[in-house]
Order: C-alpha cells, then structure tokens, then sequence
C-alpha cells in the first residue's frame, strides 16, 4: 500500500479501493481456519481476557464510531458489558470503572491527543489492562499502552478516514469474537464470525463495484442543504459515519438517527428538499425500517436505501434501492460503509470541493 495517487484522481478514492487489500493485511495472523488466536496480544493474553468482565472504549470522530459499532459485537457475541465515550469527555470527568475492565483507545494515528490523554488519565483508574488499536506502530498510544493490535491500512493520505475505519472495524470484530471464545463461547459462534471475516476482503470487492450507481445518485445530492441517515443496530454508528463523510467533504449538513427515533423529531423535517439515506441489510430489523421508509416517502421525501439483494424491495416513487451482496450479518457494518463512503466522495467531485484537504479539518489533530 503505497503513498503515490497512482491512476486514481484522489487519495480517498485510492484509499477507498484499498480496502480489500487493508483488511487482508489485517486480517493475517490472527486466526486460523475457525478459531481466533489471542496469542498476537502477548504471552498472557488467553488468560487476561479470560478476566475481563467490562469494556470501555475510548475515541474521537471516525474511530469513535467505530468503537459504537463495537459496543454492539461484544454486547451480542461475548455478552460482556461495553461502554463508548469520545475520548474529550472521558479526559475530564470521574469514570466509574467496574473490577475487570478493559479499556480500548482506537486511533487511527496513534496521536490524536485527547485519545492519548484519555489513555494517560485512566492509568490511575484501576482497569484491568489497556489496548490500544492503532494503524501507526511506533505512535505514541501503540507505545503506552499495555496491549496494541495493530491495523495495518498503510498510510493514510485523505482527511476523510476512510480504510483506516473499516480496517479498525475488523481488529474490533476479531476482539469481539477473542473475548467470546475466552468467556467460553460455543465454537460455533466464534467459528462463523471467523469464516466471515476470513470471506470479508472478497466481498469488499465486490461492494466495490457498485461505484458506477453511486456516481449517478451523487447528482441528486449535490443542490441539497440537508440530509439525513438512518440506520438501526450496528448500522446506526455506520448511518452516523455517512453523515461524517459527507459533512466532512462535501459540506452538506448531515445527521444521523437511529431509525426508531424518526417519528421523535427529525420527521417534522423531511421533505422533498431533504433526501434520506438508510442502510438495511435484511435482518429481522429490516421488517421495522420498512414502516419508516414508509413515513419518509408518504411526506414527500426522497429516499435511497442500501439493502441486501435478497431483501424484497422494489423501487417505487421515492424510493430508490441499491442492492447489495449479501453477507453473514456480523460483517454487515464493515460493507455497508463502503457505498457510504463513495457516496460522499462522488458528491463532493460534482460540488468540486477539494476531497482530500477538506476546508477547516486536519488529518490529526494533535492539539486540544
Ligand atoms: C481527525 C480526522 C478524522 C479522525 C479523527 C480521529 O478529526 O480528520 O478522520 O477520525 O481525527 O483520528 P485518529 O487518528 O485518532 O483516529
């Protein structure tokens, strides 16, 4: 994974087409055909995970709605208690912090300062031990903390993270499924997420190829104001990182809701000016999007749904579908974020702002 732009306009659509290739380097060593091997933590891992009865994860901005969706994986697939806080409220507030906790600092440079003051400031806390989940070795964050699992996207160009995220969602995921399999779970559970992730860098590709139906919707974002993303489950935080990326660089306001909170407020705005973006890969949640599809389109609005392809869904006036590939749920989040982010990269070429040096923003921000 190179720092030249290569072929390609810019680093974000380079980076973006990366991925399969990211998540593969990521993805080495740390299984073997159906188990998780803890052993890349260090000597002790099997047995500190083993006590570990509570999370906390710590971050800021796209690596904190990484941490969101990791909340659900470890909630659902190790059933251990987990908490998420961005890293510049966790730094100044007193954390009660249960026996046996871990505390995870995801950053994708290592330097991001609230994210290492937060690390700093829990060393007196009491947890259990500290693991940093980094694409930068010799950070400072990799170096202070306790454990580290290392993604490995290779350098970072664009503002906008983009393979840093999806990559820091794969470290999370095996997390998730190290802390089952050490808490005892049926090696059922643990082998078919390992099989996913193993079947992950594949079908990233193939989400890739979509990119040609997501230039042509971009047209239709370009002269709005405001969208709005829905998502439920572990695609709510992938709903919250859309409306990132295309508030990011296209400087379009976006917002983010769980679906179930749409009749609580943000209904009273959707209109025919307002499109609404929803992710739904067809899950027993997916029943439940459909009534709120129904409220967005009988107001008026326009409305583009990524859904499985095997999901009965047609389109129909305001209602545009874009089928995606199936997948085993637990990986849903890691590709559904891929037309998200091509979405908000080819909005931003028709508006013509400057894509990988977004106005205002820094690729790490080093200073409070
Ligand atoms: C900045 C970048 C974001 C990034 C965030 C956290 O705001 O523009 O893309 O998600 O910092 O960075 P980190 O390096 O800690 O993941």
């Amino acid at each position: 994974l190179s720092m030249e732009k290569g072929e390609y306009r810019h680093y974000m659509l380079k980076e973006i087409h990366e991925q399969p290739a990211a998540l593969r380097d990521t993805l080495t060593g740390l299984f073997t055909e159906d188990r998780v091997l803890t052993a890349i933590l260090g000597p002790e891992a099997e047995k500190r995970l083993h006590e570990v009865q509570n999370i906390h994860i710590v971050a800021c901005g796209t690596s904190y709605h990484a941490g969101l969706v990791a909340r659900y994986w470890i909630e659902d697939i190790a059933g251990l208690a987990c908490n998420v806080e961005i890293a510049s409220e966790f730094r100044y507030r007193r954390v009660a912090v249960p026996a046996n906790t871990l505390l995870v600092c995801i950053s994708q440079s290592g330097e991001t300062a609230d994210t290492l003051a937060a690390l700093r400031h829990a060393r007196h806390e009491g947890y259990l031990a500290t693991l940093a989940i980094c694409n930068v070795p010799g950070s400072s964050l990799a170096r202070e903390a306790d454990w580290r699992l290392l993604t490995k996207a290779g350098p970072e160009i664009g503002v906008a993270s983009t393979k840093a995220f999806t990559t820091q969602l794969a470290a999370l995921l095996w997390l998730s499924a190290a802390l089952a399999q050490t808490h005892g779970a049926p090696p059922e559970i643990t082998g078919e997420i390992v099989r996913a992730l193993h079947g992950l860098p594949t079908q990233v590709e193939q989400a890739l190829q979509q990119d040609a139906d997501i230039q042509r919707l971009a047209e239709r974002f370009a002269n709005k104001q405001h969208t709005l993303f829905l998502g439920r489950g572990p695609l709510y935080p992938i709903a919250m990182e859309g409306a990132l990326k295309l508030k990011e660089i296209s400087y379009i306001h976006a917002e983010a809701y769980a679906a179930g909170e749409l009749k609580h407020g943000p209904l009273a705005l959707v209109d025919e000016s307002m499109p609404v973006v929803s992710v739904a890969p067809n899950c027993q949640l997916l029943e439940k999007l459909k009534s709120n599809l129904e409220e967005v389109r009988a107001r008026g609005g326009q409305l583009i749904n990524f859904a499985c392809e095997t999901a009965d869904m047609q389109d129909q006036d305001g209602i545009t579908h874009i089928h995606m590939p199936w997948v085993n749920s637990c990986i849903a989040p890691i590709l559904y974020t891929l037309p998200l982010q091509l979405l908000s990269y080819y909005v931003a070429l028709v508006k013509g702002t400057d894509v990988d040096k977004p106005r205002n923003l820094a690729k790490s921000v080093t200073v409070e």
